[in-house]
């Protein structure tokens, strides 16, 4: 959640180190700060310069000229201790000659604190990480990979670090244990990252490291070894992002850019993966055999966030096509529920970033019992698609905003083939296979018209805007994405939003009807359609302003509502699709009218590595 980044090579390092800085922003943004070597003068403390604030405060606290061509940045996301200059990484020790940046949480920060301490060590900053750098210092005789190692001994928690000295020029040290960090391999140049965004502008060749390994570079050369002092091999992998695809592209922000491209990203999940003449889906990565695949008796989920909602809405799909049980968990429940591993369940670990604490930790959890998990993912390389025993990714490309939309989508399609698959090795015949099929291919063009409801969702949404509590409600397969509406309005408007099952809001959530509150209905087009309608009448009875996103040819609804979205007609099965679009539209244009930082809420961040 909080980004590092490091270079070394010949070019002014402050200058990477801050844009590469801008491009992690997203992962967590209160404060930042770089520390850079001094050039001429080896041994002498470093140029450290922390900022509380956004990147642009860094930016214009750091001297354009600051010599120096190898250095470490970081951008926070507070945990331990406020947000403060003091409390910005990068953190030193008393001379000045060690600096390091921190991503995890050092849980034992208090003991080693007070030993250090004891030791004559003075701390600046309230943070846990902190202690690293004073514990390097202690160790440091004259070897900075050896200091670290011998520091990380008393390490407990999680971290993704890099550590400089000012007696090494050139040199960048860095140890992973439950926070990503991947070196980016230039030419005459090295970078280190939590996330390749960081360094995409120099390099695409770059080398995961696993946890409990330890890097350690120069301009020219990096080795890895892990905490036993064994060498690992180094795998390079390509990057093929592109820049552009992490670029803003016209649009105001992230957010609206990551939504309008959702006609394109939901068929990069399909692409190449439709057998049509067999009527089935094809996901080459989940590595499990026919066999396999037909053994599984039971499937459950496990994600946080808007991907949970997905595993939600998987649930439904996965339920009702291949009529397998499915239970969408909470990864931060069912990681400390000493959870029961039943024989022939397939476990699916839903995340975005991939790197997810609550969800990582909860997959491991279960794999420690057994159970094989696959990783539905969209950072490729990341934590939970390496750990996982198969998977899919979902190819949605890099998603920027905090607020997750075309990640979502991608997920679900992801699902909706998976559903196929299974489908077809269990009950489901060739003929409706070719039908669902049929009916997945007309998604993207659905999409495209759910978008086009944009000028009437931004009218709606200017009228409702300052609307303090709204209601979400859906049935069926729709009643996770009125969950999800209400958290994408919740995370960028900062509007107080419930999600409630259409049939569940008798049972209480009604009491909170009134002029004041707008009620957002997804009406479904199958079997339950009438029962929301009853719905609908019930909130209009007692004076609540209804929303109804309903099939653009549903008259009936767009008579009764006092606000219609009309979306194309797809089966009542693909409604996700169409409905959720001008849900994530909604909220973007509600947190515009109020000003909001849409891109970077406050309080939340795009990754959260921590529990
Ligand atoms: C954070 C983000 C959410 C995201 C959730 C799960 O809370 O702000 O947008 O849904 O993490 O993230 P993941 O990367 O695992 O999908």
């Amino acid at each position: 959640m909080c980004g590092i980044v490091g270079y070394t090579g010949p070019r002014q390092a402050s200058r990477i180190l801050v844009e590469g800085l801008k491009r992690l922003e997203y992962r967590g943004y209160d404060s930042a700060g770089i520390a850079v070597q001094r050039p001429a003068d080896a041994g002498s403390p470093l140029a450290v310069i922390k900022r509380k604030g956004k990147i642009a405060e860094l930016r214009s606290a750091v001297p354009k000229d600051l010599p120096g061509t190898c250095g470490i940045g970081h951008t926070r996301w507070a945990t331990h201790g406020g947000v403060t200059d003091a409390n910005a990484h990068p953190h030193c020790d008393a001379s000045g000659k060690v600096a390091v940046v921190h991503n995890g949480i050092i849980e034992n920060h208090v003991a080693l604190r007070e030993t250090l301490e004891k030791e004559g060590a003075v701390f600046k900053s309230e943070t846990d990480s902190e202690v690293i750098a004073h514990l390097v210092a202690f160790y440091y005789k004259g070897d900075l990979e050896e200091a670290l190692r011998a520091a990380l001994r008393h390490l407990t928690g999680t971290y993704g670090i890099a550590c400089i000295h000012s007696d090494e020029p050139g040199r960048i040290v860095g140890a992973r244990n439950g926070s990503p960090l991947v070196v980016g391999v230039g030419s005459g140049e090295m970078f280190l990252a939590s996330d390749v965004t960081a360094m995409l502008a120099h390099t695409r060749q770059v080398v995961y490291l696993n946890d409990r390994e330890v890097v350690s570079m120069s301009a020219d050369d990096f080795r890895i070894a892990d905490l036993e002092e064994n060498a690992v091999d180094p795998k390079i992998d390509r990057i093929e992002w592109d820049l552009e695809e992490i670029e803003k592209e016209g649009f105001a922000c992230y957010m609206e850019k990551e939504i309008f491209e959702q006609a394109e990203s939901v068929p990069r999940a399909l692409s190449g993966r439709v057998d049509r003449e067999n009527g089935t889906a094809k996901l080459g990565g989940l590595n499990l055999t026919r066999k396999e695949l037909h053994a599984i008796e039971r499937v459950r989920v496990i994600a946080a966030g808007t991907s949970w909602h997905a595993g939600l809405v998987g649930a439904y799909i996965l339920e009702s096509l291949a009529r397998v049980p499915v239970v969408a968990e909470l990864a931060s429940e069912l990681r400390y529920r000493n959870p029961v591993v039943e024989p022939n369940t397939l476990y699916l670990a839903v995340s975005q970033s991939g790197e997810t604490a609550d969800t990582l930790f909860a997959m491991r959890e279960v794999q420690r019992r057994g159970a094989t998990v696959l990783g539905i993912c969209n950072v490729v390389g990341s934590t939970i698609a390496r750990e996982s025993d198969g998977g899919i990714y979902v190819h949605s490309g890099p998603e920027i905003a905090v607020a997750s939309t075309k990640a979502f989508t991608s997920q679900l399609a992801a699902f909706y083939l998976l559903g196929l698959l299974l489908a077809r090795t269990h009950d489901l015949s060739h003929a409706e296979g070719v039908r669902f099929i049929k009916q997945l291919d007309a998604i993207p063009e659905a999409i495209k018209g759910a978008l086009a409801t944009r000028d009437k969702v931004q009218a709606i949404a200017k009228k409702y805007a300052r609307s303090g509590d709204w209601l979400f409600l859906g049935r069926g397969i729709l009643y996770p994405i009125a969950l999800e509406g209400a958290l994408k309005l919740k995370e960028i408007s900062y509007a107080h939003a419930e999600g409630c099952g259409a049939g569940e809001m008798k049972h209480g959530t009604i009491a909170l009807v009134d002029a004041e509150t707008p009620s957002v209905f997804l009406v479904p087009s199958g079997h339950l359609r009438e029962k929301t309608i009853s719905n609908i009448k019930e909130i209009k009875a007692r004076g609540g302003p209804v929303i109804a996103v309903a099939d653009s040819d549903d008259r009936e609804v767009e008579s009764l509502a006092d606000d219609f979205i009309g979306v194309p007609p797809v089966d009542a099965l693909f409604q996700p699709f169409t409905q959720i679009v001008p849900l994530q539209m909604l909220a973007y244009f509600v947190a515009l009218e109020l000003g909001r930082d849409v891109d970077q809420p406050r309080n939340l961040a795009k990754s959260v590595t921590v529990e």
